[in-house]
């Protein structure tokens, strides 16, 4: 592998996302978990994971995201929360919610839990239940988000759009609302992963996208000082590519269940990067020197046009994941991009995938 250049020491790492598990109830056809399941007996340990935390830390780390899989299955979750708030770490628990009750709420609480990130298959139960493959799911959700707000907890409601719920916009926000979040991602699916795997059963229509955008845009000045929306034009149809994790090696860390240390959640899908594991070094020296981190990291490595655009420092040339699904190559231009030579088989493959109206998803699994 080239390790890419070599950079001065980069600024610290935002956050760390702790994936504690690939274990999940639910089974969402779009999870970005890699297709090749961890299996539990993968897991690290929690003795381990309290060492990434510190390392996490000392690597200047702000906070650490709990997530996975469903981060609650682990029975050591209490214990992990209240060791990063012991190091210093504001810690933000990314779940299904199915698993949580009013009990483990507050014992997380106590632990000094901060945040909780609910996601939301669709607004009613039909389609929620259907969507996330758990019965029952839907109704749960709900019941958990309001006990995360009665806690006092910060609530950020993520409500994950494709072609069999996107017209329900309007409703996620209004849903996100009546919970009194703080904050909605309105979450396009970003295709890595089981979403890329369903490509086909999920991808919306032009319409369906352009009908969606406007009804945002309209509602945006009047939910100003109400709740925070996070919301960006999905990949596919988008003319500018999205700086993927806010650069490659500038922000975020990843730690799968079984200790490797990535870029971001896809990065395995690129064969020719080598990923160190907790076992091998430290986390602050992966993250300073890491040959993974350093591949893509900055400016340097970018072909053109990227190397002479004028937003090479704030997109940070898209996504290299995307970049390899779609052209075939991780260091091209990212395709979403109308200046890359790809961009209109983007377009191709996006037009064909919306058509397959037909399509049936196959449900995340092990
Ligand atoms: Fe890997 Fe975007 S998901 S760089």
């Amino acid at each position: 592998m080239t390790p890419g250049p070599a950079s001065p020491d980069p600024a610290p790492p935002f956050a760390v996302l702790a994936e504690l598990t690939h274990r999940c109830p639910l089974r969402c056809p779009y999870c970005s978990n890699p297709v090749a399941l961890e299996p539990a007996s993968a897991e690290l340990d929690t003795a381990t994971w309290k060492r990434v935390l510190d390392e996490a830390a000392e690597a200047g780390a702000l906070q650490v995201h709990f997530s996975g899989g469903e981060p609650c299955v682990r029975k050591d979750l209490e214990e992990l929360v209240a060791h990063a708030t012991q190091a210093g770490l504001y810690s933000n628990l990314i779940t299904s919610a199915v698993l949580l009750d009013a009990g483990r709420l507050e014992r997380l609480k106590a632990a000094g839990l901060q945040h909780v990130q609910v996601s939301l298959q669709d607004v009613e139960p039909g389609g929620g239940d259907r969507i996330g493959g758990f019965r029952g799911g839907h109704a749960r959700k709900l019941e958990v988000a309001r006990m995360v707000v009665e806690a006092g907890l910060a609530l950020t409601i993520n409500a994950v759009l494709h072609r069999h719920n996107i017209e329900r916009v309007n409703d996620f926000i209004d849903l996100a609302l009546a919970l009194r979040a703080g904050r909605i991602e309105i979450a396009n699916v970003q295709y890595y992963g089981w979403a890329l795997a369903n490509r086909a059963a999920l991808m919306p229509t032009r319409e369906q996208l352009l009908t969606m955008d406007a009804r945002v845009r309209e509602r945006l000045p009047s939910l100003a000082g109400r709740i925070v929306v996070d919301y960006v034009v999905p990949d596919y149809y988008a003319r500018r590519p999205k700086s993927c994790m806010g650069g490659w090696g500038r922000r975020f860390m990843n730690v799968t269940p079984a200790g490797k240390v990535l870029p971001c959640h896809a990065a395995e899908t690129i064969p020719h990067l080598e990923f160190e594991t907790v076992f091998d070094r430290p986390l602050p020296d992966i993250w300073r020197d890491g040959a993974a981190f350093r591949r893509y990291r900055g400016t340097g490595w970018m072909p053109e046009p990227c190397q002479s655009c004028e937003h090479k420092e704030e997109d940070w040339g898209g996504c290299r994941c995307q970049a390899l699904a779609l052209a075939g190559d991780a260091d091209a231009t990212d395709p979403v991009c109308e200046r890359s030579a790809a961009h209109a088989a983007v377009a191709a493959v996006r037009d064909r995938d919306a058509d397959s109206v037909g399509t049936v998803w196959r449900y995340r699994g092990i």
